[in-house]
């Protein structure tokens, strides 16, 4: 199926964006005799405010895609029925998540039956409910969900994140 063929697409990219990263690494320790300038230890800089949706748009336990802070860093925005940890709007259930696993960044599925984000790559597991607290795996961080802030006309922003993205030295580059 399509959706199938996409699935594909997204694990080949990462793979090869996996590759692109660990040979930038090496490099880097080539010359790391130069001073330090940049600010690794700060992951969370300026984040833009990023219209996500219209409440309207939003079904309760049915996530819709979006890209936060920018196209290469894909998440859901879900509305759960029921306050959570982070939830925003009227009902206060209202989140967003990364979907790259924190483990080595293959593309997490949402289980709507336990509300979870689960890994295909080694099977880790992350709590929609409680801010992406990781239930069972092999990431050394929870999953990072997305600030979000929603105005009085109802329109979804997301304007920060709680946790370093797969694959940044900083969220927002
Ligand atoms: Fe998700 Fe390893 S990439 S558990």
């Amino acid at each position: 199926s399509n959706k199938c063929n996409r699935l594909v697409d997204v694990g080949r990219r990462q793979f090869m964006r996996g590759g692109a990263f660990a040979v930038a690494g090496a490099a880097a320790a080539t010359v790391s005799n130069a001073p330090a300038q940049a600010s690794p230890a700060n992951a969370q800089l300026d984040y833009p405010s990023n219209r996500l949706a219209n409440i309207a748009d939003l079904t309760i336990n049915e996530p819709v895609d979006i890209e936060y802070p920018d196209a290469e860093s894909p998440g859901i925005l879900l509305k759960l029925g029921q306050a959570v940890e982070g939830g925003v709007g009227p009902d206060g259930d209202i989140v967003a998540y990364s979907v790259l696993c924190p483990h080595k960044g293959w593309y997490l599925t949402y289980n709507a039956e336990d509300r979870s984000l689960n890994c295909p790559g080694h099977f880790s597991r992350f709590d929609a409910e409680v801010g992406g607290q990781q239930i069972w795996g092999h990431a050394t961080q929870n999953l990072p969900q997305f600030t979000l802030r929603v105005d009085d006309k109802g329109d979804i922003y997301a304007e920060g994140c709680s946790d370093l993205i797969f694959g940044r030295p900083s969220n927002v580059l």
